[in-house]
């Protein structure tokens, strides 16, 4: 009888997510088994707890996936993971925490292709201006955005010192051009921030509002405008759920439209991104480490 394909779930937090066991179970894996409680200290451990009892066949059934709130702990984990690996014992993993991998990675690619179609634009050398930076989705985004080559605003509502505290988190690990600001309510301090904007990520909380409808006709460079939040209201003012690219009533200075990305269409482009690599990892036959880029790697697939 051929082994099952197993798949160990850890986190360093109380709970595993169900959104990702049903991706998990979907994505065709036999069993899907959940470890609350395994942080940063456990993981090696943990890694060659799971790579040495079923055989050389059976490394190839059997993979690991971390999750968590914090990003750039699973980061981490994955890397600790990787090094504790003992060839031919050897497994795939992933991580995806809070599935801030394949959600910053799905809004980056759709940006990209909406920047290249509607305005023949890359990011490099953009300007984005990242709301709610200081969460997992917002980290992830900024250090995708920088690593290919956009001048990051990172802003957060709580003001810049906080906004500070997650660049220098970023610096180390995703070299490029980052600013911290805040993101407060008047709107004389939010101006100046706009009108240099090429691109604004909303990836604050989910249910809160980060920019309102009139603002954008106060962004003159804006091309586009992507929000990550699905539940209502909408984190930007006028973008609805499902807009793939759609031209929002706001115009720029050249009188070019501003394109709306909503929730549901970064969701498609994650929800197939996240299936893809899980699937993935079943069926290479070899070990695959999966980290953000590799998530961008493979949201691009997916945009379009
Ligand atoms: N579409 C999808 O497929 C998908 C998948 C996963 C997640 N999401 C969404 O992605 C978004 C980000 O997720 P996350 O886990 O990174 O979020 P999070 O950690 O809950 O929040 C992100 C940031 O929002 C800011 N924030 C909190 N309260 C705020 C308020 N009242 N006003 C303005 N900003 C506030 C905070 O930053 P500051 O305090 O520093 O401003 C926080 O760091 C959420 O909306 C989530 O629902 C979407």
């Amino acid at each position: 009888m051929d082994k099952p394909y197993i798949l160990h779930f850890a986190t360093p937090g109380p709970r595993v997510s169900p959104f990702d066991v049903n991706m998990a179970y979907d994505a065709g894996w036999d069993a899907v088994v959940p470890y609350a409680g395994v942080g940063p200290e456990d993981i090696a451990a943990f890694t060659q707890d799971a790579i040495f009892s079923r055989g050389p066949n059976g490394v190839r059934r059997t993979g690991m996936f971390l999750g968590g709130r914090d990003a750039w702990m699973a980061a981490d984990m994955l890397l600790a993971a990787r090094a504790a690996m003992v060839p031919p014992f050897e497994v795939s993993v992933f991580a995806d925490p809070s599935g801030a991998f394949t959600t910053a990675a799905a809004m980056l690619a759709k940006v990209e292709h909406a920047l290249a179609h509607g305005f023949d634009l890359g990011l490099r050398g953009a300007c984005v201006l990242v709301l709610g930076g200081t969460g997992p989705v917002g980290l992830v985004a900024a250090a995708l955005a920088a690593q290919a080559g956009a001048r990051v605003r990172v802003a957060s509502h709580a003001g810049a010192q906080r906004a500070q505290k997650a660049v220098d988190t970023l610096r180390p690990r995703a070299a490029g051009d980052y600013d911290a600001v805040g993101w407060g309510d008047d709107t004389a301090s939010r101006l100046p921030l706009l009108r240099d904007a090429d691109v604004v990520l909303a990836v604050a909380r989910a249910g809160v509002q980060v920019l309102a409808a009139a603002e954008l006709a106060q962004a003159p460079r804006l091309r586009v405008a992507a929000d990550v939040n699905a539940v209502p209201p909408a984190g930007i003012e006028g973008v609805g759920a499902m807009d793939d690219a759609r031209e929002l009533p706001a115009k720029a200075a050249d009188g070019r439209a501003v394109l709306g990305i909503g929730a549901l269409a970064i969701g498609n482009v994650k929800y197939r991104t996240q299936q893809a690599l899980l699937r993935h990892m079943r069926e290479s036959g070899g070990a695959q480490y999966l980290g953000y880029a590799e998530c961008l790697t493979e949201a691009r697939r997916h945009v379009g």
